[in-house]
Parts: structure tokens; C-alpha cells; sequence
């Protein structure tokens, strides 16, 4: 099988077997097939896409590339929970909680953040003390004493997604809808989970900006769970504006908690609390009304942030700090933006908000740079609230005083406002399963 034939053969719309799938990604692991011929064959994926089959094959061979987490040792249906991403997106510190207060078993590996999105390991590390790097064993045990653990993806788990993700990274083929559903799946199944509840954001601060992209993004990830035995359910969620109020890392954690204790933004709390009662559907705790009934509970009760408070313990991080929002990294600038004339806020663009707050130092443009625990950005205003000129609209926070200036050009015209409110779509736009696709869902904005 020569690599020039399996690239021609895609350039011109065929479809790879899964022998022809196989040899292309064992090879490029193993070093046979360069990079200048995995870039063309990426860039000839971008243009003429995969079929079902294909990206099936192409998500099971990188998965295959590495480890596969046999998570049998821990009893009980676990449940994975992935988002593709978001600024403003801490919804997995309130929803694992919460899952695991209602008796779901939660075992998660996440990511740290690149570019204008957050990673949920960075927000962790907030937490003096917290580790996010788990041996195997630690990880099982705390999962099996506590319902939940958040660690570090070990680099053994499908090594060919990294390797060809970096390549996508500096090829300009990451926004395609297959090798993004393959590249995501491929780390969810090799995690090992018995099911897997996807959150596709959508809207300027998401990967997908259009809500059709993210249904075909979310069919395409659902179909490959399921063809490979794993039952998968997608939630499109609204990632316009930031999710929150706060993003950065130290304040993100905070606003969580603020969820966790009762309070806290209603637009963050109505979208964890819709993805922690599909995980309760997905674990066969009932019908969605009485699974959205247990997870609400679980949080008036303060049960979560119980099951919260353990977990940061188990993990070795400083539960006073989590108790009390002064102990955690605090930021030496503060800088208000304030509006320029009166109006409706008609649009937050999340994007933007999302690359200021990495100029503030709170996020890394390449993989492995350090960040800022203390920078980021805190709305003041939302879509639909009326602003004065002059009133505040973000605090920016950071610890080197010279950030500010980037930050200010980024958010030149990242508010917009207008003379009346615009309409807010809902917060959760589709569920999407294996059997159908259902709009709706509730606005809480
Ligand atoms: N996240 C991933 O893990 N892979 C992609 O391709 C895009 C987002």
C-alpha cells in the first residue's frame, strides 16, 4: 500500500477500507509515513471529507495507537463527559459533582487549554496543592471511595491522535467535521467508559460557529460511539458568549463553587445541570424529568459540593481554598472596561473575550507554555442586561501590567449593544442521539 495511492485515492473522493485506514495511521506512528504526505492526505480529508465507514475505521485505528483504559476494576456504569470546548466553560466542575452525589461514577480525563478555549486541568491546578496527574491505581481507587476523579489524559492514550493533531494544528485542517469527530472519539473510547455524554458548543467562542455544523458534528461523534458499543448522546449548547460570567482559571473555580453552594450565574447552572441529567438517563437513573429532579437536588442540598470537596481533598488540593475564594492565586492588576454609551447589550463575542483573557496571561497560544492562575476577565454585563456609558462592563485581571494593552485592542468591539434587547436562543439547543434529534430546550437567559 503506497502512501501516494491512499492519498490520490481520497483526493479524488474514494473511500479508504479499513485495511488501507489501518497502514495509514500504524504507519505514521511508527515514523514510515512523513509528515509532508500525512498533511497532504489531512488536506485531502479537508476537501473531500470521510464517509461514516471511514471515519469509524480512522477513529478506531487511532484509538488503537495506544492504551486503552480497562476501567472494569471500578463496579457501577461509568459515565464520560466531553465538551468541545467553550470560553467560560466550567461546567464539568459542577456536573461531575453532581452526577456523582446522585450515585453516578465518574472517571474523567481532561485537557488543558489552548488558544481562546479553556482546559479543565488548567482550571483545576487553581486549587493550591491539586494534582492532576494520577497513577492509574490512585485514579481507580479515589473514583471507587469518591464517584468521581478529574485527571490528566496520559500521553499513552492514542498517541495518533496527537501526532496528527500537531500536524493539523500547522496544516490549517483542524476544522474538519470527521477528523474532529475521530480525533475526539478516539481519546473518549480509549478512555473506556461505559457511556459517553458529548457537549458541542456552538456560536463564536465554539470550534463550530453555525448550529448546522454542530448537529453534523454531533451526529457524526454519536454514530461512532455507537458503532463502537458505547451508548453516546450530544447536547448542542450555546457558546455565543461566554458561559458565566468569569474566565480565566482561579475565578472560574470560584464561580463554579458559587453553582455548587446555591448561587452563581443562571445561565452556567441551567447548562450543567441539563448535561448532568442526561449522564443520570445515560446510567439508567430514570426518564429526563426525573433525572433533571435528582441532579437540582443534588445541588439545593449542597451534596455536590460535597462530593466536590472530596474530590479536591482526594486529589491533594486545599479545601479551604475552594471554601474560601480570597485563598486562591489572586491577580496584582485590575483593569475596568467600561461602556461607551447607553443601550442594550446585544452580543458578547466569545472568541474575543477568549483570546483577551489568554493575552491577559490566563491561556497559551502553543502546547506546553505556562499561564497565569490569577488573570482572565469577569463580565459584569450579559446579553440583554442595559448598560449607561461609563458603567462597567469586565473586569481584567492579570499580573503583568503589560498585558492590558492587548487585552483592550482585543475587546475594542467585543461588546456590542443596540437600542432594544435581541431575542437569546436557548442555552441548549438539540439533544442529539442515536435514534433522533430533538430541538428545544430551555432558555434560563
Ligand atoms: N478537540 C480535539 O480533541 N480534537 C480536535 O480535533 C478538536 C478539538
Amino acid at each position: 500500500m503506497r502512501m501516494f495511492d491512499l492519498i490520490t485515492k481520497k483526493k479524488r473522493g474514494g473511500e479508504l477500507t479499513v485495511e488501507e485506514i489501518g497502514s495509514l495511521v500504524r504507519g505514521f506512528v511508527k515514523g514510515d509515513i512523513p509528515d509532508e504526505q500525512m498533511s497532504a492526505f489531512l488536506m485531502a480529508v479537508w476537501f473531500q471529507g470521510m464517509t461514516e465507514r471511514e471515519t469509524g475505521n480512522f477513529t478506531l485505528a487511532m484509538r488503537d495507537s495506544g492504551d486503552c483504559v480497562d476501567l472494569s476494576a471500578i463496579s457501577g456504569f461509568k459515565v464520560d463527559k466531553h465538551s468541545t470546548g467553550g470560553v467560560g466553560d466550567k461546567t464539568t466542575l459542577i456536573v461531575l459533582p453532581v452526577f456523582a452525589a446522585c450515585g453516578g461514577v465518574a472517571p474523567k480525563m481532561s485537557g488543558r487549554g489552548l488558544g481562546h478555549t479553556g482546559g479543565t486541568i488548567d482550571k483545576l491546578e487553581a486549587i493550591p496543592g491539586f494534582r492532576t496527574t494520577l497513577s492509574e491505581t490512585e485514579f481507580f481507587e479515589i473514583v471507587k471511595r469518591e464517584g468521581l476523579a478529574i485527571t490528566g489524559q496520559s500521553a499513552e492514550l492514542a498517541p495518533a491522535d496527537k501526532k496528527i493533531y500537531a500536524l493539523r494544528d500547522v496544516t490549517a485542517t483542524v476544522d474538519s467535521i470527521p477528523l474532529i469527530a475521530s480525533s475526539i472519539m478516539s481519546k473518549k473510547l480509549a478512555a473506556g467508559a461505559d457511556a459517553i455524554l458529548l457537549d458541542v458548543t456552538v456560536g463564536s467562542g465554539a470550534f463550530m460557529k453555525e448550529v448546522p455544523d454542530a448537529l453534523r458534528l454531533a451526529e457524526t461523534m454519536v454514530a461512532i460511539g455507537e458503532a463502537a458499543g458505547k451508548h453516546t448522546v450530544a447536547l448542542l449548547t450555546d457558546m455565543d458568549a461566554p458561559l458565566g460570567l468569569a474566565v480565566g482559571n482561579a475565578i472560574e473555580v470560584a464561580e463554579a463553587v458559587q453553582v455548587l453552594i446555591g448561587s452563581g450565574p443562571e445561565d452556567l447552572k441551567t447548562v450543567s445541570l441539563a448535561l448532568a441529567a442526561n449522564m443520570l438517563v445515560l446510567s439508567g437513573q430514570g426518564e429526563y424529568e426525573v433525572c433533571a429532579e435528582k441532579a437540582a437536588n443534588a445541588l439545593s442540598t449542597g451534596l455536590a459540593f460535597d462530593a466536590f470537596c472530596r474530590m479536591v481533598a482526594a486529589q491533594g488540593g486545599d479545601v479551604s481554598a475552594v471554601k474560601d475564594a480570597c485563598k486562591l492565586p489572586q491577580a496584582a492588576y485590575k483593569e475596568t472596561v467600561r461602556a461607551t454609551g447607553d443601550g442594550y447589550i446585544t452580543h458578547i463575542d466569545a472568541e474575543k473575550i477568549g483570546l483577551a483573557a489568554m493575552a491577559l496571561g490566563a491561556g497559551r497560544e502553543k502546547q506546553g507554555e505556562s499561564i497565569d492562575m490569577a488573570a482572565g476577565i469577569y463580565l459584569k454585563k450579559k446579553p440583554g442586561d442595559f448598560v449607561r456609558e461609563g458603567e462597567e462592563l469586565a473586569f481584567l485581571l492579570t499580573n503583568e501590567q503589560e498585558r492590558f494593552a492587548m487585552a483592550r485592542f482585543i475587546l475594542a468591539d467585543a461588546f456590542r449593544a443596540g437600542e432594544k434587547p435581541t431575542e437569546g436562543r436557548p442555552l441548549v439547543l438539540a439533544r442529539v442521539t442515536r435514534e433522533r434529534i430533538e430541538t428545544y430546550l430551555s432558555t434560563g437567559r
